[in-house]
């Protein structure tokens, strides 16, 4: 593995360019060339230079995922068979920790892992039979929670298609 320890991550990777004349054996500044002017100050005080969003701010944050996952378990209670899946018959906790989770995984707060651990998806899934019957319900249902939220089409596609592949890799039953 390698040691990046001594790297500093908040630092952009390239350094500008030394200074005209502060270079060891360089002009003095006084008879440097002057610095060609590469179009650059406009965006220096601009926001490039601060960290991107993430997805999950760029979304909306917390509202847009308790949406997301309300309108989820709203659907899930509406489902008979599907809904007997779920052993708890108040499914404010199983709210609270998919919420939790998807917060997490998209940059938001960590705190799904401060009170649940390490997620381990797979093996808490474990004790339910997941077949492509299940997992094709579940995804009905997100299908509906993410179409309330109407984000662009480019977020959609980020959002779903994680989704659609953490659901496919969550199936531990024929059938
Ligand atoms: C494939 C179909 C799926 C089925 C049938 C299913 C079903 C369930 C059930 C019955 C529970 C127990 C409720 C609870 O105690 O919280 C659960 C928990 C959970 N599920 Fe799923 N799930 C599926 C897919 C997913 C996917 C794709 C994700 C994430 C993207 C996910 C995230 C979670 C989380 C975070 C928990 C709570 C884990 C914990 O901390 O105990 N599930 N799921």
């Amino acid at each position: 593995m390698t040691d990046q320890t001594s790297a500093d991550a908040s630092q952009p990777e390239r350094q500008p360019e030394p200074r005209p004349g502060s270079q060891p054996g360089g002009k003095p500044a006084s008879q440097a060339a002057p610095r060609r002017n590469l179009g650059l100050r406009a965006v220096e005080k601009d926001d490039w230079a601060a960290p991107a969003a993430t997805f999950y701010e760029q979304i909306g944050g917390h509202e847009t995922f308790a949406k997301l996952v309300d309108v989820f378990y709203d659907e899930v209670e509406k489902d008979e068979r599907f809904r007997a899946m779920y052993p708890e018959e108040d499914l404010r906790p199983a709210r609270r920790r998919l919420l939790m989770f998807l917060e997490q995984y998209w940059g938001g707060p960590t705190t799904y892992s401060q009170e649940r651990g390490h997620p381990r998806l797979r093996m808490r899934h474990m004790p339910f039979t997941i077949d492509s019957w299940a997992r094709d319900a579940w995804l009905a249902h997100m299908r509906t929670a993410v179409d309330s939220l109407e984000l662009s089409p480019l977020h959609e596609a980020t959002l779903w298609d994680y989704l659609d592949r953490a659901a496919h890799s969550l199936v531990n039953a024929p059938g």
